[in-house]
């Protein structure tokens, strides 16, 4: 039996990557190769359909639980001791890229059967999971398959939010189910069964520091806290070319106060807060016809829960005080808190880069993942591995096949060690 890891395969794994990638492939700018892959489409299931393919060969039972996390199980020498999950998502931003996501599901693929091919015979089951909807690009919030099958909101939560086309989270999954109706179905996370023995994620960093640094491979040391809110501003729409601004109540006026306000509230001379104002709603949408209705996004991120709570506790009140002539209505519809991984599995994935001689840098992730959301079940932990110029949500995302492959390498000895 060779070491654990030995036996990952970085040219199956690409190969892999790149097949995943045609499915929702999209052009980019300078000839990039992006993708978009909305969750519970006709593609998130083509995609899944060909993941169960290369896990049926290697015996990986798949199953699905009531949001459509999709779950392949390798059995354990012990079938009843907990298993070890490790995976990601599969959907992608609308201009998302090639390895968001898909990569840390393709990469704990690659680490169950690198183990199998190294000899490997763990004693707990490990599962691979893509989780449902992690972007939040179609239906938002993201990680709602993560926060259900975590108990962190009930399953039925977001059955009303609708996608761009008026098509409601609940009607989506319920075709979704039944197009999958073949497969085996699962009780949801630990709201219906057990907790799993540990969770492991694989990601590109989606940021520039690994790179920047010259290291192999990112040990997550948490997450920060993201808060995602809708502002609606409703006035009134009138002619553009005869009604005086004095009598106007332009939704669109008020949007560039409200804004402006939230970026002084926001402001941070040290740069470590992330506020994003990142769509813009606007109706009637005609250059001549003054804006009645204006709805924004605001993503808003920190790693002090402290932070986190204050100024996102304010932003209400900071519309309110900025806008002039419209009625304002402020909806939360995240609430990710800060979190910090457990020093089990950080300890494992910082163990394992040394032994295979990879540098590391201990970090935290200025993304959030599904990862988050588990923290409160069992150990957990992420993997990183660089990309381009820390670009990512963007077709020009890239990271080598070298080190996707040390990330996997990594991800297989941690596997193995909490599989034991
Ligand atoms: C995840 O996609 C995030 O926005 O952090
Ligand atoms: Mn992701
Ligand atoms: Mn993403």
């Amino acid at each position: 039996m060779g070491e654990a890891w030995s036996t990952v395969n970085e040219g199956r794994q690409w190969r892999r990557l790149m097949e995943m990638g045609e499915i929702g492939a999209i052009a980019g700018p300078d000839g990039a190769q992006g993708v978009n892959r909305a969750c519970l489409t006709p593609l998130d299931r083509k995609a899944r359909r060909l993941l169960i393919s290369w896990a049926a060969p290697l015996g990986l039972k798949p199953s699905v639980d009531p949001l459509g996390n999709l779950f392949l199980r390798q059995e354990g020498a012990d079938p009843d001791a907990a298993p070890v999950l490790s995976g990601s998502h599969m959907d992608t931003q609308p201009n998302g890229g090639r390895f968001d996501g898909i990569y840390g599901v393709v990469a704990a693929l690659e680490a169950v059967q690198a183990l199998r091919e190294a000899g490997v015979k763990p004693r707990r089951p490990i599962e691979v999971v893509a989780w449902t909807n992690e972007e939040g690009g179609r239906f938002a919030p993201g990680c709602m398959g993560s926060m259900a099958y975590a108990g962190y909101r009930p399953a039925d939560t977001w059955n009303a939010a609708e996608d761009g086309d008026g098509v409601r989270f609940a009607g989506a999954l319920r075709e979704h189910l039944a197009a999958e109706a073949d497969l085996p179905r699962r009780p949801l996370g630990v709201v219906e069964g057990p907790a799993p023995h540990a969770y492991v994620e694989a990601h590109i960093e989606q940021g520039p520091r690994l790179e920047a640094e010259g290291k192999d491979i990112g040990v997550v040391s948490g997450i920060q806290g993201s808060r995602w809110f809708v502002v609606e501003l409703t006035g009134e729409t009138a002619h553009a070319g005869t009604a005086p601004l004095s009598l106007r109540r332009d939704a669109v006026q008020d949007m560039v106060r409200a804004v402006e306000a939230l970026n002084a509230l926001m402001r941070d001379p040290s740069d470590v807060l992330r506020f994003t104002v990142g769509r813009i709603e606007v109706s009637p949408n005609t250059s001549n016809s003054v804006a009645d209705r204006v709805r924004f996004t605001i993503d808003f991120r920190h790693p002090s829960a402290d932070v986190l709570r204050e100024r996102g506790d304010a932003i209400e009140a900071t519309v309110r005080g900025a806008v002039r002539d419209c009625g304002v209505a402020v909806t939360e519809r995240f609430n990710a808190q800060p979190v910090e991984f457990s020093p089990a599995v950080v300890g494992a994935v910082e163990r394992a880069a040394k032994a295979q001689g990879l540098s590391a840098l201990l970090m935290p992730s200025g993304a959030f993942h599904d990862a988050q959301f588990i923290v409160p079940l069992c150990p957990t932990g992420m993997v990183f591995v660089p990309c381009r110029k820390g670009i990512s949500h963007n077709p020009a995302e890239y990271s080598e096949p070298a080190q996707l492959a040390k990330g996997t390498r990594v991800l297989a000895q941690v596997l193995a060690e909490l599989a034991g």
